[in-house]
């Protein structure tokens, strides 16, 4: 049963999600708004004792800010109650206190439709593949038998050919009593405008039936025989079964083996995904006669969280890489990512493994590469960066392609993989501009200091004013007993990258005691700059502590908001915007308004000695006021 959308809007204007969700949690009422619609709990959906789980009653939304967790009412009932879509309709359709609608007579009859339609395509499927049996099918079964194709082949990806006659299918269809309009809007014949005679679509063409995900043929592909043809491919016209956009070639037999472990390799043709399937690599996949679109992309995720991506070698597959990269960089995430495997040029795959077996193309495989090596190297490629300019123009490009990505947390990695990348191609001249403002800096460590040591160095990971609040604000928790849990929520998002840190954060909201929570804190208390301040070497003044803890906290969500801003206007024009960005971008501005108080001096310098940075800070945090203006 369909239902109406505008169905829905009532019953998303009759139902707070609030009134949904509060069936399932326990709001906490201190930090809701009742009135505003604006309410927090205990994520339903993660285990949790504070309350990151958002519920905007204007906007309709939930969000949880630990897990991601995000929707409406609707997809809230599937979620945690796991009802389907009819019966989650229902549910608000109770609350609300209106009946349910009527089955929809249009989109009942849009549905007997398709299946009529389903009906022609099958049996033109049979009818192509019995073609390809017979005398007539003789030139094009010794055609495949050249490309290396089989009875086995053929049979398995239902193969079929369509003669060179005006109206081959066409009457044979006819006379199985499937009814000219229909043939007419499957696409499988061409009706002229002039009142003509309607006249087979394929003709003289070997024949590769398009199913969907759900196995029905939706479309056909033609290859010509005829080296002349006008078109070396003719596929279906887009009709109510194929959208081309929206489907793969091979879409159902690869989500089954990708299912059981193979990757899903996404290739040009047909003919390569028939390739691969038959050499082993079951989990090919092809778009439909057009470049790869967003949905395409979605629809791969949907299988894979790391579909790859198999192309040319030549220009044209250079081309094609570039354009995904724009295509999938607003939409990457965990989940969402792709690799590239090249080619050698002039070769697709099916060529491939016919000249050097499935090895070569095995190891073409094993050599894809992520994402973001290809933008680097769209980036960099055939360009000089011998002056200041070109190298600010760089880090600009590199900037503006990143603050696509909508997921903070993919972002950080991709800034932090081309920043290694950068440091690479500049000579180590670390530091020669920043990337991007976040709070996942690398330290400035001494230059020339092997890498793996700056790892090592437990407060070395992020830059050094990041780390010194990061590491000043949890020293102040743990001194101050009580003072973490007034600040909770803002504490459970510090999420220190450092895992001796998450887990002191861990203990200081839970009230628990870890060992690698223990060894942090015993490495923080050392430090000391830690020592230096009076705050924690002469515990007292609670007030003057929350104050500071507050003040620290709002710098570093300064500091980790800059960016988000940059990429929300990106994410905006990419309609990507979601709940936690919005909030996160308001937070953002109050942030920096509150941040924006010249007590702190900037420490976002990378080039800013840490020791320097940490004495000053020390010093600061000795001097800071009793009151701050939260
Ligand atoms: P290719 O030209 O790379 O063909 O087109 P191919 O797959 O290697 O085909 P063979 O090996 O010569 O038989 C790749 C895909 O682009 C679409 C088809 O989907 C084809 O599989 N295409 C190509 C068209 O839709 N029309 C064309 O005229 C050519
Ligand atoms: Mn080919």
């Amino acid at each position: 049963m369909s239902i109406s959308p505008a169905f829905l809007d009532e019953l998303r204007n009759r139902v707070p999600v609030s009134r949904i969700v509060g069936r399932k949690v326990t709001w906490d009422l201190r930090r809701s708004n009742q009135a505003k619609g604006d309410w927090w709990a205990p994520c339903p959906f993660h285990g949790e004792k504070t309350a990151s789980f958002h519920v905007d009653d204007q906007k309709g939304f939930y969000y949880c800010f630990g897990c991601h967790a995000k929707g409406d009412a609707l997809s809230f009932l599937r979620d945690s109650d796991g009802l389907d879509f009819i019966e989650a309709v229902k549910v608000m359709a109770q609350e609300a206190g209106l009946p349910m609608p009527e089955r929809d007579p249009a989109a009942a009859k849009r549905a007997d439709r398709r299946s009529v339609l389903v009906d022609a395509m099958e049996a033109a499927t049979r009818h192509y593949r019995m073609q390809l049996a017979t005398g007539q099918g003789a030139d094009a079964r010794d055609y495949l038998a050249r490309r290396g194709l089989d009875q086995a082949g053929i049979d398995r990806f239902e193969l079929g050919f369509a003669a060179d006659a005006r109206q081959g299918l066409f009457t044979a269809l006819r006379d199985k009593g499937i009814a000219q309009d229909v043939l007419d809007e499957a696409g499988l014949v061409i009706v002229p405008d002039d009142g003509g005679a309607p006249y087979d679509r394929f003709r003289g063409r070997i024949i590769f039936p398009i199913r969907d995900a759900r196995g029905r043929v939706i479309a056909f592909g033609g290859r010509a025989m005829d080296p002349n043809a006008r078109a070396k491919y003719l596929n279906s016209p887009e009709t109510p079964l194929f959208d081309k956009g929206r489907n793969l070639y091979n879409i159902g037999p690869a989500r089954t083996a990708v299912g059981k472990g193979v990757p899903l390799i996404v290739a040009e043709g047909y003919m390569d995904v028939i390739a691969l399937a038959l050499a082993g690599f079951e989990g090919a996949v092809a778009p439909l006669g057009t470049a790869i679109t967003e949905d395409q992309l979605r629809l791969m995720w949907r299988i894979s969280p790391e579909p790859v991506i198999m192309l040319d070698g030549d220009a044209a597959g250079q081309r094609a890489a570039r354009r995904l990269i724009d295509l999938a960089l607003p939409m990457a995430g965990p989940g969402q990512a792709l690799r590239f495997a090249v080619l050698p040029a002039g070769h697709d795959p099916d060529d491939l493994l016919r000249a050097h077996g499935r090895g070569a193309l095995q190891s073409v495989l094993s050599e894809a590469r992520p994402l973001v090596d290809l933008l680097w190297e769209r980036e960099i490629e055939g360009r000089e960066f011998d002056s200041p300019e070109r190298r600010a123009t760089l880090d600009a490009n590199l900037r503006k392609a990143i603050a696509q990505i909508p997921d903070e947390a993919t972002r950080n990695h991709y800034a932090t993989a081309l920043r290694e990348r950068r440091y690479a191609l500049f000579g180590g001249r670390r530091g020669a501009g920043r990337l991007m403002p976040g709070p996942r800096e690398r330290s400035g460590a001494q230059a020339g200091a092997p890498r793996a040591q700056t790892r090592a160095t437990p407060l070395g990971q992020q830059d050094a004013g990041d780390v010194m609040l990061e590491v000043m604000a949890l020293a102040i928790c743990a001194t101050y007993p009580g003072l973490a849990a007034s600040v909770e929520s803002r504490l459970e998002l510090l999420a220190p990258a450092d895992p001796d840190r998450a887990a002191l954060c861990h203990d200081l909201l839970t009230g628990s005691d870890s060992a690698a929570g223990r060894a942090a804190l015993a490495r923080i208390m050392a430090d000391r700059y830690v020592r230096a301040t009076r705050l924690i070497r002469e515990p007292g003044d609670a007030d003057k502590a929350a104050a500071v803890l507050a003040n620290i906290l709002d710098k570093i969500e300064a500091r980790r908001m800059e960016f988000s801003e940059l990429s929300r206007a990106e994410a905006e024009i990419q309609g990507l915007v979601d709940e936690g960005l919005t909030w996160r971008m308001s937070e953002s501005a109050r942030a920096r308004h509150r941040s924006e108080r010249p007590e702190i001096e900037d420490t976002t310098d990378l080039n800013e000695d840490r020791d320097a940075l940490s004495a000053r800070l020390a010093a600061f945090f000795d001097k800071l006021p009793g009151k701050t203006r939260r």
